[in-house]
């Protein structure tokens, strides 16, 4: 058995998406074998605990649990940023061509490694992640994430047109990929396979056939997918799929619309397709980043929300522009500011962690900090910068340092990440000396 406790300022989005969260601004978690035994008074937490229990202290940084990131793209670092295009031109310019290389483990393993390494310096401890329709690349990813014992969900994207040669898979090899790959990987420690058809345009009639079978053999697993983010992907899906009502409807036709089924975007929908995610109990995923750099369109988080659809926020990297989920929030907030709707910093945070967990169905593993969960933990420094140490001293609130921590934070804030209780991130070996009290 092994055991770590944590000081610090403990919160935990424990409520309601609006609600305020739980707060011991003198706290501590105990950690048993990577779950978490007890949160609460550093006090109570800590009495009569076996000396021999090694104890970091926070001090005044927030200990969180650690951020999720829904929704994003692990053959993608090397085009954020490429710029100049909306979403269909960006993908056959810089995207299927970029992911044709990794189709060579080694590329897709450097990759993977750099992304583990980029998310945990971020503070994210889980992600939605669609590989390329090269099996390797799964390979590649999932062994990263099994050595460091993190919680990942991914899958192997399939899809079989509209896209160079080298990208494509046909319908009986997508389905028989996937089929390999889940039995290779699928609950093996921590990981999740994902059943991952990239988006309709690139998906024949008889490809989303096999994906029905698929998903159909596999009711309890997470599927993602892209859907409704750009006027003309959208013309383009309804040219493709003339007998479907709209673009939901072609994957409703296919048994994808369930419980786990992680929509990327969903900017465009009409108030049916809305119904019809909200009563499958889908989840929409909101990916302001890329939605404002790919000119993509403004997500109705109120709209989403009214019509009962679990809500997750993403970086969707690479049309995303930052890993950093506090940069992500920041960006929400912008985009809900120019649809009249105001994002609290507690909705955001809460987002960034149980609201997360609960769009990826992981909630009762993962999202909060409460005994029993996965001990995948967050420090941040709300003082990381001197622009955020000087913007503090006017914070006179939690909600308040929250909302500037956010707004002015990225990874520099990022004091240290946890996953099942050891150490994965460091920011220069500061976590274990004293910060600014
Ligand atoms: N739709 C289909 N593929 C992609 C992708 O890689 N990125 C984004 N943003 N949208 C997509
Ligand atoms: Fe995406």
């Amino acid at each position: 058995m092994t055991m770590i406790a944590l000081k610090g300022r403990v919160l935990s989005f424990d409520g309601g998406p609006t609600d305020a969260p739980t707060c011991h601004e003198h706290g501590a978690v105990l950690v048993r074998d990577g779950l978490i035994e007890a949160v609460g008074p550093a006090e109570a937490v800590l009495a009569g605990l076996d000396p021999g229990v090694r104890i970091i202290d926070h001090h005044r940084h927030l200990i969180l649990p650690g951020f999720i990131d829904p929704h994003l793209h692990m053959p993608q670092t090397q085009v954020i940023g490429s710029f100049g295009t909306e979403l269909m031109e960006w993908l056959a310019k810089y995207t299927f061509p970029e992911e044709s290389r990794y189709g060579d483990f080694d590329v897709a393993k450097a990759a993977s490694v750099f992304l583990v390494d980029e998310l945990l310096r971020s503070g994210t401890t889980t992600a939605g992640v669609y590989c390329t329709s090269h099996p390797q690349s799964v390979d590649a990813f999932f062994g990263e994430c099994e050595r460091r014992q993190l919680r990942m969900v991914a899958g192997k994207v399939m899809m079989d047109r509209n896209a160079p040669p080298r990208l494509l898979d046909t319908p009986e090899r997508g389905y028989a990929e996937s089929k390999a790959l889940i039995a290779r990987w699928h609950g093996r420690g921590r990981l999740e396979y994902a059943i991952t058809p990239r988006f309709a345009p690139t998906s024949s009639e008889a490809q989303l056939e096999a994906t029905k079978r698929l998903a159909a053999e596999h009711p309890d697993l997470h599927v993602q997918t892209h859907l409704s983010e750009n006027h003309g992907e959208i013309a383009f899906v309804a040219e493709l799929f003339p007998q479907d009502a709209d673009y939901t409807a072609v994957y409703e036709r296919h048994g994808l619309v369930r419980r786990k089924a992680m929509f990327g975007h969903c900017i465009h929908l009409s108030e049916r397709e809305r119904s019809a995610l909200g009563r499958a109990g889908a989840s929409a995923i909101f990916c302001p980043t890329s939605n404002l750099f790919l000119g993509s369109g403004l997500f109705d988080l109120a709209g989403c929300r009214a019509a009962g659809i679990r809500v997750g926020l993403a970086t969707d990297i690479g049309g995303g522009t930052s890993y950093s989920m506090l940069r992500t929030a920041a960006e929400a907030y912008k985009v809900l500011a120019l649809r009249g709707q105001k994002l609290t910093a507690f909705e955001a945070f809460h987002l960034m962690t149980a609201g997360n967990a609960e769009a990826m169905g992981l909630e009762t593993r993962i999202g909060r900090l409460q005994p029993g969960l996965e001990a995948d933990l967050v420090v941040l420094d709300s003082h990381a910068t001197p622009a955020m140490g000087w913007r503090m001293e006017r914070a006179g609130t939690l909600a308040e340092e929250l909302f500037a921590l956010m707004t002015m934070g990225d990874d520099r804030a990022v004091v240290a990440t946890y996953a099942l209780g050891r150490r994965v991130h460091d920011r220069q070996g500061l976590a274990e000396t004293s910060p600014r009290e």
